[in-house]
């Protein structure tokens, strides 16, 4: 069996998808950024994203016992990139039945892979389940089935049901938390953050009205958990950039560039790896959509690098780091002898951002606009005058005091 030192990601996932492949569960073969078509949301921001048309009844071609790792792209977490654990693009490891084994069969499951598949101490397992609100009981067999296994519960209300909105498919979920601190485990997830959720399984049961009133729904499990937090906690790292996720990107960069161990390290590594793979998956820089997305995590990274040093160039990125990361998503490289199109987007979007950066300091030292801070209709002049973007306004700007790289 392995233990926790030799569970690279990639051994990581393998065991994850095995454990469920020998249990019944069809993998996914299906794991872009993107949405399937007339789904409304720009990217995908979890594992059961693409399933919620299956999970809410609709037959699926490969049946009822589903696995699958989803790559996932979180906009709402973009303020958070450059502290320890939050990533712009990652990925989660999820395991679903389609209104076939139940909530406790679920939990069964999964407290044998982290045991036995990843090496996890039980004593090291702390659970919350949802423990009822005035519309929905407490979650006795969740309960029930933690305390046979002989793990410790917590019961919470809010932070045991989970739910993708208003409305549509929901219920009440089972948090599986691992104690990261030192010495021996103590306090519960909630009032303790050195325990660190690493799965949530959902007991899809109920779908909400516009009312707010709940029908009930086939039952269903939903399971997700975060490849690059698990990595974290199973190769004993206090931060996801000291794990593999990020070899080579954490060597090799901070010579590249001359960056300290940092927030603004992380932000470059993080927004790099992140547009890669929405590259990769088929996205252009625009402006707006997807491709908006997009370039604004481009040029957080220009601004960043060039707020020290204007000269500091994209062309400089060896190629083998863009490679390490479509390989961790699967994703092809060029072709054989055939330029790089990722590298040419890269520079492509960096000589444009140089250009528009040029034009905007002129713009603004002609006007006198020199902040640090403007006024609305200062930008809204400034946008439709000149075609400046805010964000690039606030660039060439002088930071406000204690205010977030854009
Ligand atoms: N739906 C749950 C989540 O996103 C489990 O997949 O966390």
């Amino acid at each position: 069996m392995d233990t926790i030192d030799t569970l690279d990601t990639d051994r990581t996932i393998s065991t994850f998808v095995d454990f469920y492949r020998e249990r019944g569960h069809r993998p996914l073969t299906g794991d872009s950024l993107l949405p399937p078509p007339g789904d409304p949301v720009l990217f995908t921001t979890s594992g059961m994203h693409p399933l919620t048309p299956y999970l809410v009844g609709r037959p699926h071609p490969l049946g009822t016992r589903l696995v699958n790792l989803q790559r996932c792209l979180r906009t709402t977490d973009l303020d958070e990139v450059g502290d320890r654990t939050h990533l712009t693009v990652f990925q989660m490891l999820g395991s679903w039945s389609l209104g076939d084994y139940g909530g406790p069969q679920s939990l069964r499951w999964g407290y044998e892979l982290l045991r036995d598949g990843f090496g996890i101490h039980p004593d090291r397992l702390h659970v919350t389940v949802f423990g009822g609100d005035g519309q929905v009981g407490p979650d006795t067999d969740s309960q029930r089935t933690w305390e046979e296994l002989g793990v410790p519960v917590e019961l919470t209300v809010e932070d045991n049901w989970w739910s993708n909105g208003p409305t549509g498919p929901c219920g009440p979920d089972s948090e599986i938390f691992v104690w990261t601190g030192d010495g021996p485990p103590r306090s519960t997830p909630t009032t303790d953050p050195r325990w660190v959720e690493v799965w949530n399984h959902v007991m899809m049961r109920y779908h909400r009205r516009t009312d707010g009133g709940l029908d009930p729904l086939r039952p269903g499990v939903d399971t997700g958990m975060g490849l690059e937090r698990l990595v974290t906690v199973l190769q004993g790292k206090r931060s996801v950039y000291e794990c593999d996720v990020f070899e080579p990107w954490m060597r090799t960069v901070p010579q590249l560039w001359g960056l300290d161990d940092g927030p603004s390290l992380r932000l470059v590594c993080d927004h790099l790896r992140s547009g890669t793979v929405v590259v990769g998956d088929g996205v252009l820089p625009s402006s707006n959509g997807r491709g908006y997305v997009l370039r604004r995590l481009l040029r957080r990274v220009l601004t960043t690098l060039w707020r020290e040093d204007p000269s500091r160039t994209l062309s400089d990125l060896p190629v083998e780091l863009l490679d390490h990361t479509r390989h961790q998503f699967r994703q092809p490289g060029p072709q054989p002898g055939r330029p790089d199109p990722l590298r040419e987007v890269l520079l492509d979007e960096e000589q444009r951002f140089r250009s528009l950066l040029d034009r905007g300091r002129s713009v603004l030292t002609r006007q006198g606009l020199t902040g640090p801070t403007l006024t609305q209709q200062q930008y809204h002049y400034l946008h439709e005058t000149h075609g400046l973007p805010r964000d690039l306004i606030d660039s060439l700007l002088p930071p406000t005091p204690g205010s977030a790289p854009n």
